[in-house]
């Protein structure tokens, strides 16, 4: 069966904020260590321009009708702040009913090192943090990456982790699945599967594992956010996609989301920006009426 979704990322309610106090000498710090690009801004308070870009993107999602959305982490800056979760709920509610959305666990939604309690919260807030779904014929595996970035506060979550892994990857097999599709917040690598540890990937002793289960049962996508920005890799015949911002873009593409399509033997996606998605007529979407 052909069908479409979209991937959103990041729309992380707060991060406008947290960024517009930050001084030119930080900007310019942030530019040179992490490639960031920050404008610099009066100092702002609350989440308008993230609740006006996920707005967006909802009523977007609406018109297009996709089998389902999939949001890849840092929904809210800080969990523990009721009013941003309230607001991304709120806006959530505005998708048709008939359009499932899976969250997936980003590190401002359980933090940069997972405790018990941090990921409990989460699972209370959103549902399990790692899970599986079947739709069309395909197989989907939703990851916490954020276990595998630092483990060391959750003691056997990423173990517990890689057996789900594990099994849920045979049973696709079994499923006779068209197509195994991750989805996970941190991207495995930027260039070099064997790169060095840093903010930006999952590190190499956790990455090494993901990658030799995704290639022994051969994943067809990874889809991953975290950098605010796009990027594309071909390992081995897996597509490794990363997606850009709903909220706060850090590169040069604007805030939006990805739509990807579905058939038995391909997989195709675009980033569109959210004041260039185009109408379902025009993208001629499997499974837009
Ligand atoms: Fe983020």
């Amino acid at each position: 069966m052909d069908f479409s979704f979209i991937q959103m990322s990041d729309p992380q309610f707060g991060m406008f904020a947290r960024l517009s106090s930050l001084d030119e000498d930080r900007i310019a710090e942030l530019h040179r260590s992490h490639g960031w690009n920050i404008i610099p801004t009066a100092k702002t308070a609350g989440f308008a321009q993230e609740t006006a870009l996920y707005q967006k993107a909802i009523e977007a999602a609406n018109r297009l009708n996709p089998a389902f959305v999939v949001i890849s982490g840092d929904m809210v800056e800080d969990q523990n702040d009721p009013n941003q979760l309230a607001e991304l709920r709120r806006i959530t509610a505005k998708l048709h009913p008939h359009i499932p959305v899976h969250w997936v666990p980003g590190n401002w939604d359980v933090g940069i090192t997972p405790t018990p309690h941090t990921l409990e919260q989460y699972r209370d807030n959103f549902g399990a943090d790692y899970y599986s779904f079947q739709y069309g014929g395909s197989s989907f595996i939703v990851l916490n990456s954020c276990v595998g970035y630092d483990d060391s506060q959750a003691p056997g979550e990423w173990e517990r982790q890689v057996d789900f892994l594990r099994a849920s990857l045979v049973e696709a097999h079994d499923n006779h699945s068209a197509h195994i599709v991750i989805f996970l917040h941190h991207p495995l690598y930027s260039y070099d599967p064997g790169e060095d540890d840093s903010w930006a990937v999952i590190p190499l002793n956790k990455r090494s594992v993901l990658l030799d289960l995704f290639e022994t049962h051969r994943v067809s996508a990874v889809f991953s956010g975290h950098w605010h920005k796009c990027h594309f890799l071909n390992h081995k015949d897996i597509q490794m996609v990363t997606t850009g911002p709903v909220g706060y873009p850090l590169g040069d593409d604007p805030s939006g989301f990805r739509i990807i399509k579905i058939s038995q033997n391909r997989i195709e996606h675009q980033y569109y920006g959210l004041d260039q998605i185009p109408g379902p007529e025009e993208l001629a979407l499997p499974g837009s009426y």
